[in-house]
């Protein structure tokens, strides 16, 4: 089996790399890639890669992240977000080839309390809410066999993280302000990427599968609870780590203002896609537990 990858070194992507392993050859690309093109802001381009290479799967890892940044840059943020998916969902439908794509709880408007369902009205706040829905649209649009993947607060070991920024915070301040009325999961890369190779084996042995689901970890908890717990957990496994923080203060949202517009609830319902691949989402302490471990040595 020949899967093309793209977005390798993003935080799911460098999870793909290991995930996708085992399943086949995999040509992982990123923007900088020459022999094939990786580049997100290159649609044509990149479904010539597609036709070239002749992929079963195509995972697309890449897209526009910079949630602020995506206001002042909506063309770029389109572009990437809702062109190039476009491009590459019209290029997998015509070689018959599995397209894995990844969404996101911006395209919801946070009101409510309930966790959202895949069918649930959308309402992006965003750009990057925006053209994040307008891509998974073109993807089902054109006809091509697909998986849409919609995940919340992603972290992984490597790179900059919530969690890093807290410990250093919490290593230099006696008093800290999280923001305690945005409500959601923090799902690890590496679970998503696990997830994803499950599922596209099943979807491969049986097409029906096919089709949109959330993906996080099970559980909720706010942007305050994370910040609570990574700090908690950082004392009881290393007692000896300098943290000088004795309160952490639960402010709203209004307290740091931003270009874009966070949804309050970014609660998704993950039943859907439990129930389909036989597959169990375990709590988001148990992902945020371990990647504290390794980040912490
Ligand atoms: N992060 C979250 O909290 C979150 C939440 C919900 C959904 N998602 C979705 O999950 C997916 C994976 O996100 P992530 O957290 O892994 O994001 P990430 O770490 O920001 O990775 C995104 C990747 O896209 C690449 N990229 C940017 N512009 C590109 C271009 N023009 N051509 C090719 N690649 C380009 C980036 O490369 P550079 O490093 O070179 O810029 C980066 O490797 C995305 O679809 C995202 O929308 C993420």
């Amino acid at each position: 089996m020949k899967i093309l990858l793209l977005g390798k070194n993003g935080q799911v992507g460098w999870e793909l790399q290991r995930s996708l392993a085992p399943l086949g050859e995999v040509l992982a690309l990123d923007r900088q890639s020459t022999d094939f093109c990786g580049d997100l802001s290159q649609p044509e381009r990149l479904a010539q890669t597609v036709l070239a290479f002749q992929p079963d799967v195509i995972v697309n890892a890449a897209a526009h992240t910079a949630v602020d940044k995506a206001e002042s840059e909506p063309e770029l943020a389109r572009c990437l977000n809702a062109t190039a998916p476009a491009a590459l969902a019209q290029a997998a439908a015509q070689i018959g080839a599995l397209l894995v794509h990844y969404s996101t709880d911006y395209v919801f408007n946070g009101q409510g309390q309930s966790p959202w369902q895949e069918g649930s009205a959308t309402g992006p706040l965003s750009v990057y809410g925006q053209t994040k829905l307008e891509g998974e649209q073109a993807i089902v649009a054109s006809g091509c066999a697909h998986l849409i993947f919609r995940t919340s607060w992603v972290y992984a070991a490597r790179g900059g993280n919530f969690a890093k920024t807290m410990l250093r915070l919490a290593a230099d301040r006696e008093r800290l302000t999280v923001i305690d009325d945005q409500h959601g999961a923090p799902t690890g890369a590496d679970l998503i990427a696990d997830v994803t190779a499950h599922a596209i084996r099943a979807t491969l042995l049986q097409p029906a599968l096919g089709g949109l689901y959330h993906l996080v970890a099970s559980g909720q908890t706010t942007w305050h609870g994370y910040a609570s717990h990574v700090i908690a957990q950082a004392r009881l496994t290393q007692p000896g780590l300098a943290l000088k923080v004795g309160e952490i203060a639960a402010v709203p949202t209004s307290a740091f203002p931003t270009p874009a517009q966070r949804p309050l609830n970014s609660r998704l319902a993950t039943h859907k896609l439990q129930e389909a691949f036989g597959l169990v989402l375990p709590p988001w302490q148990q992902g945020v537990n371990r990647m504290l471990a390794e980040i912490l040595g």
